[in-house]
C-alpha cells in the first residue's frame, strides 16, 4: 500500500500529537474520530466549564489549538491537508490529499510541540529581541488572526482590567467551586493543574496571573514581569469559527515563541469577564473582537527545572476509530 491511500496511520498520529495542545484548565474538551480517508474533530462539552465559559469561547479557543496540533502534525508527515468546518458537529474534518517531502519548517514546528508548556513562573530581566516578536506576529497572522502588542504606557491600563476580571471572578463562589474540581492536587484522572504546575504565591507582577485560589507547589521565580511582552489575539466577530481559527493562531503562536526559547502565559480571566472584555477592547483602539491575552517573554530556565508536564487523558477517552 502506498502513502497516497493509506491514510490512517498519519491520521492516528495527529489525533495523537493533539493530545498535548493547551486547553483552558487541562480540561481538553475534544474528541477525535479517525477515518479511513479522514479526521473528524467533536467539541466534549461534558468537559465545559460551564460557570467560567458559559458561551464555551475558552473551549473553541482550546480546540482550536488541538486542530493546529493535528494539521502540524499531518503537515510535518509530509501531507497536505483540507480543512472543512461544518456548521454543526464536527467541529472540523481533516482530509489529507497529497503526499510528499514534508516542509522543513514543518518538522521544525512539530518538535517544538512537546517543549510547549504553561509556565507560571516570572520571565526572564531581557525582553524579547523585536525581531523575535516581529516573528511571533507574523505566526499569529499566518493564521488569520490578529496580534496587537500592549504598548508600555497601556500596562497599566491591562493591568486594572485584568486586576477587575481577576476580582469579579475569585468572588464568584460558583466559579471558584468548579475550578476547584479542575485544579490542584495529583489530577490522577488525566486533566486538570495539578499543584505542581501553580506557583507557590502568586508573583509580584503588575498583571496579575489568574489566581487559582490554591497554592501550588511551584516555585515562582525571582523576577518581575518588566520584560515581559503582553499581546491580545483578536480579529472580526465571535462567530464559533473565528473563535476555532483563533485557538489555532494561539497554538501557532506558542510554538513559535517556544522555538525561540519564549514562554507564553494565556490570561484568559479578562475575556471571560463581560464588561472587562468591553475594556479591552478599547485599549486595541476598536480594531475588533479581543479572544485571549498572552504574556510572552524569555523564560529564565537558571531560575530551576522547567515545571513537570501536566497530565493528559488516556488515548481511548479522546480517539476512535471507525471502519468507513
Ligand atoms: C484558551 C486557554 C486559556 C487559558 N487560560 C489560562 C489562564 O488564564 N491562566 C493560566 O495560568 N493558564 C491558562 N491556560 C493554560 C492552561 O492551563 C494549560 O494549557 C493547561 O493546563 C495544559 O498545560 P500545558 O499548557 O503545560 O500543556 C489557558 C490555556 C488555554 C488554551
Amino acid at each position: 500500500m502506498t502513502a497516497e491511500n493509506d491514510r490512517r496511520p498519519a491520521l492516528r498520529q495527529a489525533a495523537d500529537a493533539a493530545r498535548y495542545a493547551p486547553s483552558i484548565h487541562n480540561t481538553q474538551p475534544w474528541k477525535w474520530t479517525v477515518h479511513p480517508d479522514r479526521l473528524e474533530l467533536h467539541a466534549v462539552t461534558d468537559r465545559q466549564l460551564t460557570v467560567q465559559d458559559p458561551d464555551g469561547h475558552m473551549l473553541l479557543l482550546s480546540c482550536g489549538a488541538a486542530l493546529h496540533h493535528a494539521r502540524l502534525a499531518l503537515a510535518a508527515a509530509g501531507w497536505q491537508t483540507r480543512v472543512d468546518r461544518p456548521a454543526g458537529d464536527p467541529l472540523a474534518v481533516l482530509h489529507p490529499t497529497e503526499h510528499g517531502e514534508p516542509e522543513p519548517a514543518a518538522v521544525e514546528r512539530f518538535e517544538q510541540l512537546k517543549a510547549r508548556h504553561t509556565d507560571r513562573r516570572t520571565v526572564g530581566d531581557t525582553p524579547l529581541d523585536p525581531k523575535v516578536l516581529d516573528d511571533l506576529v507574523a505566526a499569529t497572522e499566518q493564521e488569520g488572526t490578529r496580534l496587537h502588542v500592549i504598548t508600555r504606557d497601556q500596562v497599566i491600563d491591562l493591568a486594572v482590567i485584568v486586576e477587575r476580571a481577576e476580582r469579579t471572578e475569585t468572588s464568584d463562589e460558583r466559579l471558584q467551586q468548579e475550578t476547584a474540581e479542575w485544579v490542584g492536587g495529583e489530577r490522577t484522572d488525566g486533566t486538570g493543574i495539578p499543584a505542581a504546575n501553580l506557583p507557590a504565591g502568586l508573583p509580584p507582577t503588575t498583571v496579575a496571573e489568574r489566581d487559582f485560589g490554591q497554592a501550588g507547589t511551584l516555585p515562582p521565580g525571582e523576577g518581575h514581569d518588566t520584560a515581559a511582552t503582553y499581546a491580545v489575539l483578536y480579529g472580526t466577530g465571535d462567530e464559533r469559527d473565528e473563535w476555532l481559527r483563533a485557538g489555532e493562531a494561539l497554538d501557532a503562536l506558542w510554538l513559535a515563541a517556544t522555538a525561540h526559547g519564549a514562554g507564553l502565559l494565556p490570561l484568559s480571566s479578562p475575556i471571560e469577564v463581560g464588561y472587562t472584555r468591553l475594556e479591552l477592547r478599547r485599549i486595541i483602539g476598536d480594531l475588533g473582537a479581543p479572544y485571549l491575552v498572552v504574556r510572552l517573554g524569555n523564560l529564565d530556565e537558571a531560575d530551576g527545572a522547567r515545571p513537570a508536564r501536566t497530565p493528559r487523558l488516556p488515548v481511548d477517552q479522546v480517539i476512535t476509530e471507525v471502519a468507513s
